[in-house]
């Protein structure tokens, strides 16, 4: 198969930040996606309605001139969180999921939840208003290994939060084990994961071995191949609890070349390309469209999208660097290499 066209995908699971960056990096998404679950850890943190609102109109008024992208947007819960927020939020009809960062467990996360025991109320009315909990699913104790921070998290959070809370909808956010592949092929329904490009592609080999990469530093921080061989068969395996998010997370290049790096890897440029070589490479570029565009909405109970993109067996070459302000770049996944699979100009 040289050329497919798709359903429109949506990106599950996206960061834009704000202001010029945010101007920078969404016509990226936008020539892509529909839509977007867009996350909220801004400096400070989306934590209101009100807030919620304004950042989506900042988004909406960034969208390049023509663009009928929609933002789906996200409250970041705190330890303060409150049910009539929670309520607010599901009434408002443009928040969509409710993000769990545990403190200080990746970029921007200090407000994080403490322990989410805290948040019994505020989980109780998602519960209630069926207003999904997305997570970012790594315990942030100094004791535990990075490496063992997600399946410590199943055992001492998720685990016992969807037994507590049995209508809870929850998204697993960037799994990176086949622990956590394993424990969401063998979930119910109401829990989903969202899988990376970057977690499809490399294991920690690629980070670690021949010198340090800080552009292929995210958290969940890569893991063993046999983990990324886990999460390669759940993507293309046709199960709907598993669907696209890039977890795009734009880093200015002085702040990922440092050192002590930013984590989050930028690949919205390429973003459903690089799926496609994927799902290609591994024989089942029939599965992409289930991944990519029918999976979420259906999780999110939103129509899936009526528009089509195509995508061509042709090379491009990601570039080494896109233009940010003030003089700094951003360097995207994969820079300066070729890629075989390009989208067609609508
Ligand atoms: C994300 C970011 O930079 O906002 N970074 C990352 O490594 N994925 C935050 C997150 O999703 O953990
Ligand atoms: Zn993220």
């Amino acid at each position: 198969m040289d050329r497919i066209s798709l359903c429109q995908p949506d990106d599950w699971h996206l960061h834009l930040r704000d202001g010029a960056t945010l101007r920078a990096v969404l016509p990226y998404t936008t020539a892509r996606f529909a839509r977007a679950i867009v996350m909220p850890n801004l400096v400070p943190p989306v934590t209101t309605v009100e807030a919620a609102g304004a950042y989506r109109q900042r988004i909406l008024a960034a969208r390049p001139a023509g663009s009928r992208f929609e933002p789906l947007m996200t409250l970041y819960l705190t330890d303060n969180t409150s049910p009539g927020t929670i309520r607010a939020a599901a009434a408002s009809g443009f928040i969509h999921g409710v993000k769990l960062y545990p403190a200080g467990a990746t970029t921007h996360s200090d407000s994080g939840v403490t322990d989410l025991h805290r948040c019994e109320a505020a989980l109780a009315a998602m519960e209630a208003v069926d207003l999904p909990l997305l997570v970012h699913g790594e315990v942030t104790h100094a004791g535990v290994d990075i490496f063992d921070r997600e399946a410590c998290f199943i055992d001492e959070v998720l685990g016992p939060l969807l037994d507590r809370h049995p209508r809870l909808r929850v998204v697993f956010e960037h799994i990176t084990t086949g622990r956590a592949a394993r424990f969401v092929a063998a979930g119910p329904s109401r829990l989903a994961a969202t899988i990376t490009p970057q977690h499809l592609l490399f294991n920690r080999n690629r980070l670690l071995v021949g010198g340090l990469r800080p552009h292929d530093y995210c958290l969940p921080v890569l893991k063993r191949e046999r983990d990324r061989q886990a999460l390669l068969e759940a993507a293309t395996s046709g199960n709907p609890s598993f669907f696209l998010g890039t977890d795009s997370a734009p880093h200015a290049r002085s702040s990922k070349e440092s050192a002590c790096g930013c984590a989050g890897c930028f690949s919205s440029a390429s973003a459903i390309e690089l799926y496609a070589r994927i799902f290609a490479d591994a024989g089942r570029l029939d599965r992409l469209e289930g991944f990519a565009s029918h999976h979420g909405p259906d999780f999110y109970r939103l129509p899936r999208n009526t528009s089509r993109i195509t995508l061509v067996r042709q090379a491009q070459r990601i570039p080494d660097a896109f233009a940010l302000d003030a003089g700094d770049t951003l360097v995207p996944l994969l820079a300066g290499e070729l890629l075989d699979w390009s989208l067609e100009s609508p």
